[in-house]
Parts: C-alpha cells; sequence; structure tokens
C-alpha cells in the first residue's frame, strides 16, 4: 500500500513536474520534519544526526509548474516548534510562513497547511523560519523549483543545494553552540565541513558537448561561496529564481551570498576521461565543489549562447516618484556602534552585547519589535539606500516582493530578493509594493538576524 511514510521516504519530487499527475495528487502532500541520521562523513564516523523536511537533507525537493499551487501539510515531529518560509515566493503574507509575525510557531505534533501559488518561475528554497539559526543549520531546508512552462533547450538540470556545518571531528555530530557568541558577533556561523545535496564532493557523470542547467542554490548559515567553472562554458541565466534579460556570459567567478540562488546554463567542453568542476574558491584556493566525470560525447554541440528564460511578470519600479527610505547597518565586532536602543531603552554597545545583541539597524536592536523600517501603500515604489557601516558582509533579504539592486545612473540592476552588500560598502535597491503584509526585511547570516538585523516593511 502506498502509505504516506514510504510516499515520504521514497520520492525525492514531492510534487510531479507533470501537470497531469500533478492534478491527481491529493490535497496538501505531508512534509514531516523530523530527526534522522545522514552519513556525511566516510564510514569510519558516526553517522551525523540531523533535522529534516522528508528526514532528509536537502529535505524532499518540491517542484511545481509555474502558476501552479503548491499544497504542502507540514507535520512537526521535531522536539521544537518550526514553520516553513518559501524564500523567494511572491505569496500571500499569511503563508510566509514567518513564525512571530505571519504565524505561530507550529509545536511538536501539531501540523499546519500552506497552500499558495507559486507565480513566478524559478529557483527557490524553502526552509524552517523559527529559530532559523539553529533549525537551518540543523538542516531544515530544501529545493523549490518552479518550472517554465516552455521547454528550454538543455539536456538535463541538476538542483545542486550548497551547505556546510560544524561537524565535531570526534563525534561526527553538528556542533551544538547555536548561539555562540563569535558567530553572533562576527562573521556567522561558518561550518568546517562543505557539501552539495548533503555529499562532500559530489560527483556526477557528463558527457562532452552536453548543456546543462544548474540550479545552485546557498543554503548555508552564513558561508559565501564563491564559484568558478573549469572545464565547463556558460552563461548566467537567472539570479534568485528571477531571469536576466540577457543571458550573461560567465567568466571569471560568481560569489552566492546565503540564501542567494544562481542558474547557469553550462556545456561540457572537458573530454571524454577528463573531469569537469563547479570549483568553490575558498581563501584563493580551488576545491571541486561538484566534480562532472566525462564519460562520452553528446552529438549536439551548442555553444551559442542560450536564449534567456521566459520572464516573469513583474511592475516597473517608478524610481521619479519613489519613496525614499535609508537603512543604517551598524555594530558587530571591530565595529564603530556606540549606543542603539533596544526594549525602550538606549544601551551602550556593552551592555547591548551583555543582552546578547550586537547590531543595530538605524539605531535600534530591537529587530522583529521595533519600529518598521517602511510603511507603503500597494502599488508605491519604495527605494532604500542601504549602508553596511560593519566589518562584515551582509545578506539582506526582503520577503514577499523581489527587488532591483539600482546601479549608476539609476539604471536597473537584476531582480532579486537576497543582496550581499560588503562591509562600508552602500547598496541602493527599489521595488514595487505590490504584495500587501507584513514582510521581514533581515540579514540571512541567521546568527546576525538573531542579534538584531532584522525589520518589517508593511504593505497596506
Ligand atoms: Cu530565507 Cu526570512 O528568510
Ligand atoms: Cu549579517
Amino acid at each position: 500500500m502506498f502509505t504516506r511514510r514510504s510516499f515520504l521516504v521514497g520520492s525525492t519530487a514531492l510534487m510531479a513536474a507533470n501537470p497531469m499527475m500533478a492534478a491527481a495528487q491529493p490535497r496538501g502532500n505531508i512534509l514531516r520534519a523530523s530527526t534522522a541520521n545522514m552519513r556525511l562523513l566516510p564510514a569510519d564516523y558516526p553517522e551525523t544526526g540531523i533535522w529534516g523536511f522528508g528526514g532528509t537533507m536537502p529535505g524532499t525537493e518540491i517542484r511545481v509548474k509555474k502558476g501552479d499551487p503548491v499544497q504542502v501539510t507540514l507535520e512537526n515531529d521535531l522536539p521544537q516548534a518550526t514553520s516553513i518560509h518559501w524564500h523567494g515566493i511572491k505569496i500571500d503574507n499569511a503563508m510566509d510562513g514567518v513564525s512571530g509575525l505571519t504565524q505561530a510557531a507550529v509545536p511538536t505534533g501539531q501540523s499546519f497547511n500552506y497552500d499558495f501559488v507559486a507565480p513566478d518561475a524559478g529557483t527557490y528554497w524553502y526552509h524552517a523560519h523559527n529559530r532559523s539559526f539553529e533549525q537551518v543549520a540543523r538542516g531544515l531546508y530544501g529545493a523549490l523549483i518552479v518550472e517554465e512552462r516552455e521547454a528550454l533547450d538543455i539536456d538535463r538540470e541538476e538542483v545542486l543545494v550548497l551547505d556546510d556545518w560544524i561537524l565535531d571531528p570526534q563525534t561526527g555530530q553538528i556542533d551544538s553552540n547555536f548561539d555562540a557568541t563569535h558567530a553572533r558577533s562576527h562573521a556567522g556561523r561558518i561550518g568546517n565541513f562543505v557539501a552539495t545535496n548533503g555529499i562532500a564532493g559530489l560527483s556526477l557523470s557528463a558527457q562532452k558537448n552536453e548543456r546543462l542547467r544548474l540550479r545552485i542554490i546557498n543554503a548555508a548559515n552564513a558561508r559565501l561561496f564563491e564559484l568558478r567553472l573549469d572545464g565547463l562554458e556558460g552563461w548566467t541565466v537567472a539570479l534568485d529564481g528571477m531571469p536576466l534579460d540577457t543571458p550573461e556570459a560567465f567568466a571569471g567567478s560568481i560569489i552566492l551570498g546565503p540564501a542567494q540562488r544562481a542558474d547557469l546554463i553550462v556545456d561540457v567542453v572537458a573530454e571524454p576521461g577528463e573531469t569537469a568542476n563547479l570549483v568553490r574558491i575558498d581563501q584563493q584556493e580551488g576545491f571541486s565543489q561538484v566534480a562532472f566525470e566525462v564519460n562520452g560525447q553528446a552529438s549536439v554541440t551548442r555553444r551559442a549562447s542560450p536564449a534567456a528564460l521566459p520572464p516573469n511578470d513583474h511592475q516597473m519600479v517608478d524610481l521619479a516618484n519613489a519613496r525614499v527610505f535609508n537603512l543604517l547597518m551598524e555594530g558587530g565586532a571591530m565595529g564603530g556602534l556606540r549606543t542603539a536602543y533596544y526594549q525602550g531603552k538606549n544601551l551602550s554597545f556593552r551592555q547591548l552585547v551583555e543582552a546578547g545583541q550586537f547590531w543595530a539597524f538605524n539605531g535600534s536592536a530591537d529587530g522583529l519589535d521595533g519600529v518598521p523600517l517602511a510603511e507603503l501603500a500597494r502599488g508605491e515604489t519604495a527605494r532604500l539606500t542601504i549602508y553596511n557601516d560593519t566589518s562584515f558582509p551582509h545578506a539582506m533579504h526582503l520577503h514577499g516582493m523581489h527587488f532591483h539592486e539600482v546601479l549608476e545612473n539609476d539604471v536597473l540592476g537584476p531582480l532579486r530578493d537576497t543582496s550581499l552588500i560588503f562591509g562600508g560598502e552602500s547598496r541602493e535597491i527599489a521595488f514595487v509594493a505590490d504584495n500587501p503584509g507584513k514582510w521581514l526585511f533581515h540579514c540571512h547570516m541567521l546568527s546576525h538576524a538573531a542579534s538584531g538585523m532584522m525589520t518589517r516593511v508593511l504593505v497596506s
């Protein structure tokens, strides 16, 4: 019999990619959040205890077509309350999954029905949004793929979820000091073990001349992934799910901050018998993040730039009539933060540190309880200048709406949902407030979000 359990354990695609089959699925597939053991390290180590959606890490892949409903019942078998945020989806606010803002966290043993439409094609992901700094680090995330309705001229695609963990070298277990002061006050929780789809040194087979779409997702709490191609030639065709107007030839490297995604279309140019690689650069050194063992040759050679992905509908920002806002990011180790408001009091940096807070947005460390950054009328354009006056990079994520990065001379850069801003850098973003609700705007270095780097944007 087809039990719920076998459905979850045995399938990698929660939603059928085929619309005929999707229609036949019962409403609300079960997605059970539970503890599990996984083999991350070689066989002479113990298995690693994780928390996973569907008992795996990454969690069960969810795949639908553009415009289709996503109906998922979260069942919480974890020892903690949890919720699911559908990162990058222009979603109904009540389905956004932010515990403490859009819903109450789902207690152990209880369930919650998520039911929304995925309006835009692209590479998205979902993750726990209660105690994210712990729950995402334990493995509560998965890929959410919204396919274009049109077929693309590619041979196949690979979903590559990148992450790192702090593993104890003796026990092989995930370090449970999720609250560590160093992570909160410095660059965030950076792991000592890196993998793709939960597999260190992931190796895939490929053929020379094959054209692949790589859907790359940075699911790490804080690590920046700088990636290069070796034996592959390609184009960036989408960032944070949203298609670029024109595919951009991949040259040099791309940096993905936490929560950012890139879709690359790559041709395998390495010869049969050779290995092509997605290379990760760490401290100027290259490591194979994903190896492609070339074991044959495909008959078709493309090599010409692929067509742009079909665009998603998006309202044009009206920069001339935009409401202007500023966000000053301060704090952290080696920063200049002297005082900030916290729970109604003006505290010195030392007092903030004693209260476990290290960062401030516009002089406040109140996070979710603070004054909202912006209150916007539906349809208004907001233009926000963010200044990162700290010594660390931050990956700022807006829920519910994609924004443009505004480049020099008001040229609109790509649409994104997460913007990586280095220390001392400023960034302008602009978006149409076309999705009503209470939207979180926070640093996706999750230890930072938990210690002051969080605010809200309200759209009426
Ligand atoms: Cu991907 Cu508020 O998060
Ligand atoms: Cu940050």
